[in-house]
């Protein structure tokens, strides 16, 4: 389940909260399960995944996919593995660690591990907002953000995109606010 954390260190972990601090940024949040799949558990269980493992993995999910194509218009998927593992993982993560927006939705569908969205509010107050596995999230064009991985330093998350180009960060130079734990 998620957790949202408010600038004053106030926790909400139930879903008619949470909705509620989000309401004013149209964020939407659900509940995705990923199915009965016997193969995809213990490729979730892995730290890391070949190329054909997480085509895997997309395959097996790829009913949501196709959801969001015909629906949406989403024209791709990918799997992004990020764990403790990966040489250049702080340095990756850099880039979207500081408030930013992009022209189109970023759209996630956290399957392993867990990550963490921070925004500004429309009334210019900060939140952040731990993903947990099988929980999908929708953060409009424009909405500013940041992102960044709990301690453990893993996730596994599908993205699905309408256009690569519309998710280049945008950034604000506005400051976060919210503590950010240390490690
Ligand atoms: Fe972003």
């Amino acid at each position: 389940m998620a957790i949202l954390k408010l600038e004053n260190g106030t926790l909400y972990q139930d879903l008619p909260e949470i909705t509620r601090e989000l309401a004013s940024l149209n964020i939407q949040l659900n509940q995705w399960n990923v199915g009965s799949d016997r193969q995809l558990y213990p490729l979730l269980a892995q730290e890391s995944l070949n190329e054909d493992e997480k085509e895997q993995v997309l395959q097996a999910l790829d009913g949501y996919f196709e959801q969001l194509q015909q629906t949406a218009g989403y024209q791709s998927r990918d799997l992004i593995v990020l764990h403790p593992g990966i040489p250049n993982l702080d340095e990756l993560l850099a880039k979207f660690a500081q408030i930013h927006t992009h022209a189109d939705d970023e759209v996630r569908y956290i399957i392993d591990g867990e990550a963490v969205f921070g925004f500004v509010r429309p009334d210019g107050s900060q939140v952040e907002l731990t993903v947990q596995p099988q929980e999908y999230i929708n953060v409009p064009a424009n909405t500013e953000h940041w992102f960044h991985l709990t301690p453990a330093k893993r996730v596994k998350a599908v993205r699905y995109f309408i256009s690569t180009e519309g998710w280049v960060p945008q950034y604000t130079a506005r400051e976060i606010r919210i503590p950010q734990a240390v490690g």
